[in-house]
């Protein structure tokens, strides 16, 4: 067979396992007003991931102390997903440890360390895919400019789905970028969905349609279309060039709410948000399926923070973010908006190096304000 039939056999082989993607899409939801217990999976990850977990792990047990004692809440800390033993292993997320993180319900993870070049997988994009968590939400906000945005990242198609799965013929290299109609259907009602129940009336879907017709136009139309059932939401449409302009626009900037997008440019964009949050060390995230959910900070594992001995300078305000999002996701409202008044409140500032506090020193000061 010459080069250019096995390309168009695997090109083969790669539609019809998409196509069977979206037959399994439909999942039941977890209902977590009714669920009796709630498994929370902790995992450290890389670099700096144990240090700023260690904090998150001690926060979380002081919120949810009586419901941790009375056992309608379980933690369960989960080994193995460190870049050594993946690498060991020679998986990205080994079996056995996924078997473990589906046995819970919400999972708090550290950064994982993605290896450079090579074939392995990050250990995010391959749960994400695992546990079918289609949707990314990043919300920033800058109260004082009036600013308070949330991201819909469709988490789980686009680039991302195939990205290590391109082909190659001499002198040419084609990556591809899959868009299903159920899987952007389901992005945009939860996004909509978000909107309603916040009292948010306006969403924005951003793509580069005017490129890439195909996948982009199918997400921009499917998006349009399930916002006909929310008419008292304004939905507007940009490309993304714009939008990443817009960001930084503080004329207009302060009227954008609600942004759902395909998962590329949601990447880029969360990336750009928390920055002018304050930071990407500021932000925390989330990954929502409709059986599982995972949160963690939007940083990665800082391997040059830890080579330079400043591990413990680590900021943990980002994954105590995600410990928000995880506590609201669960329906520990309450318990969430404790966290996110201790942290506004907390005056132990964290820099990332010896100019400000360590991570312990600012959640020993936090815990004494829950
Ligand atoms: C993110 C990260 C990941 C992504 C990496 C670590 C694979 O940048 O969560 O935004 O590209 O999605
Ligand atoms: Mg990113």
């Amino acid at each position: 067979m010459t080069e250019m039939e096995l390309a168009c056999q695997k090109f083969s082989q790669l539609l019809q396992e998409q196509m069977e993607r979206i037959s399994h899409m439909n999942q039941e939801k977890t209902d977590f007003t009714t669920k009796p217990v709630v498994t929370i999976g902790l995992i450290d990850g890389d670099g700096i991931g144990p240090i700023i977990m260690e904090q998150a792990t001690q926060v979380l047990h002081k919120l949810l102390e009586k419901e941790i004692a009375q056992g309608s809440v379980v933690c369960k800390k989960i080994e193995g997903l460190t870049i050594e033993n993946r690498l060991a292993l020679g998986e990205s997320v080994p079996r056995q440890v996924l078997e473990e993180i589906k046995s819970c319900d919400v999972l708090l993870k550290g950064p994982t360390t993605t290896p450079m070049g090579g074939t392995m997988e990050s250990a995010n994009v391959t749960l994400r895919r695992e546990l079918d968590l289609y949707a990314n939400v990043r919300p920033v906000s800058i109260p004082e400019e009036g600013i308070d945005w949330i991201f819909y990242r469709e988490n789980t198609e686009g680039e991302y789905v195939l990205g290590s799965r391109g082909v190659e013929l001499p002198g040419l290299a084609m990556d591809f970028k899959v868009t299903t109609d159920a899987g952007t259907r389901r992005i945009a009602r939860a996004a909509f969905e978000y909107a309603k129940n916040n009292g948010k009336n306006r969403v924005s879907i951003v793509t580069k349609a005017n490129i890439m017709k195909k996948t982009d136009g199918k997400f921009t139309a499917i998006c349009h279309e399930v916002a006909k059932d929310y008419p008292e939401i304004q939905t507007d449409d940009w490309y993304i060039d714009i939008m990443t302009a817009n960001l930084v626009n503080p004329a207009i900037r302060n009227q954008f709410q609600v942004f759902v997008l395909p998962n590329l440019y949601g990447d880029i964009i969360t990336d750009e948000a928390a920055q002018i949050q304050g930071g990407v060390g500021t932000a925390g995230s989330a990954n929502m399926g409709d059986r599982y959910a995972m949160f963690e900070a939007i940083h990665g594992s800082a391997p040059r923070m830890i080579a330079e001995g400043l591990g413990d300078y680590a900021n943990p305000e980002s994954i105590l973010k995600a410990l928000c999002l995880l506590l609201r996701h669960i329906c520990r409202g309450v318990a969430a908006a404790q966290l996110e008044k201790a942290m506004d409140a907390c005056p132990v500032k964290v820099t990332g190096d010896k100019t400000g506090a360590t991570a312990r020193e600012y959640t020993k000061k936090l815990l004494t304000l829950l």
